[in-house]
């Protein structure tokens, strides 16, 4: 291998007139957490089902710890693991059945198993709930059950496809940890997320892909830069007071603010977040100027997206 785990070069994937990829680049060094930050319909999920398998390319090529995804699939199948968009536990059964069955679905014979299974809820901070049923598991439980399903082999490259949407903080916080662990263990993960938060706490490196095109490659701190970090955020009741706005906000903090008219909003690059919310809060309050509403905001994936592209990320249209 040439130090990469997983390398795509130009793939296509259409259904029907769709063009779900479309030319589509990718390199993954190993033994990182690679990021592919994009929205919804962008492709994510066809691109890791093609890498993992599941489905065939129609154009380009792909490979995955140095096997050809066309040309050897069974081979590239031994050597990953996936956890799709979808949790794919069972309900009715516990924690340790669930990954019990996982193992003799891989071959492993009861008692290795069992064994495994065991392993992998203490790896995944289960061990307590192991034997309860899996209806009754949080939201982040049943995510790091998922990863521990994915895990049963070891694999040398595991994808993981949008493995903290719909999670609150708290269980994100905890599948964040199970991953560092995992890669830690010399695991190469690819993971598919729509948080630029989320890219920027795990992975080394990030792709940003947008219908189906990669069209941004960077390190975290790269794209952060580009859309230049945290911003403080006043929305002013009427449109007469944004200028008073812009100069208190201007006065406060270290960047030049920026007025959206339409929107009725300043806001501004900060360093230090506290500060610079108690500091304009405060100098608002001083000037008697009366605001809507005034927050912090990190830059998410839409900041990139506006960058990148000129535009905000779209919904996906229906047809
Ligand atoms: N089986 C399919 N049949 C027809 N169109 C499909 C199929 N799978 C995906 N598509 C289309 O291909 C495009 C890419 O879909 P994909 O599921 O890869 O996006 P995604 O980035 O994973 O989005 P999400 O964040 O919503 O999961 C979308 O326009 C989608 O509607
Ligand atoms: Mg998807």
């Amino acid at each position: 291998m040439d130090g990469y785990a997983v390398r795509a070069e130009a793939l296509e994937k259409r259904y029907g007139e769709k063009r779900a990829l479309d030319g589509f680049d990718l390199a993954v060094r190993e033994g990182t957490v690679h990021g592919l930050l994009g929205p919804n319909g962008a492709g994510k999920t066809t691109a890791v089902r093609i890498l993992s398998t599941l489905i065939r390319l129609d154009g380009g090529r792909a490979t995955v710890a140095g096997l050809d995804v066309a040309r050897q699939p069974r081979e590239v199948r031994a050597r990953i693991g996936l956890t799709g968009q979808y949790a794919a536990v069972d309900e009715v059964l516990t924690g340790r059945q669930n990954l019990e069955m996982f193992g003799r679905l891989f071959h492993l014979g009861g008692k290795r198993a069992r064994l495994r299974a065991t392993e992998l809820l203490e790896q995944f901070d289960l061990t307590d709930a192991g034997d309860r049923g899996v209806a009754k598991y949080s939201g982040g439980m049943r995510r790091r059950l998922d990863l521990a399903a994915s895990m049963i082999l070891a694999p040398a490259v595991l994808f993981l496809d949008e493995p903290t949407t719909g999670l609150d903080p708290r269980s994100r916080g905890e599948v964040w940890d199970s991953v560092r662990a995992l890669v830690a263990g010399g695991t190469t993960v690819l993971l598919t997320t729509q948080y630029l938060e989320e890219a920027d706490k795990l992975a080394s490196h990030i792709t940003v892909i947008d219908q189906g095109r990669a069209i941004a490659d960077d390190t975290p701190d790269g794209l952060k830069n580009l859309v230049g970090g945290d911003r403080i955020e006043v929305v002013v009741t009427e449109r007469s007071e944004i200028q008073r706005v812009v100069k208190v906000v201007a006065r406060v903090t270290d960047g030049e603010p920026e007025a959206d008219e339409t929107e009725l909003r300043v806001h501004a690059p900060v360093a230090d977040r506290v500060t610079a919310l108690t500091e304009v809060a405060r100098t608002l309050q001083d000037e008697g100027v009366r605001v809507e509403d005034i927050g912090l905001r990190r830059p998410s994936l839409d900041d990139v997206f506006l960058r990148l592209t000129g535009h905000r990320t779209e919904k996906e249209s229906a047809a």
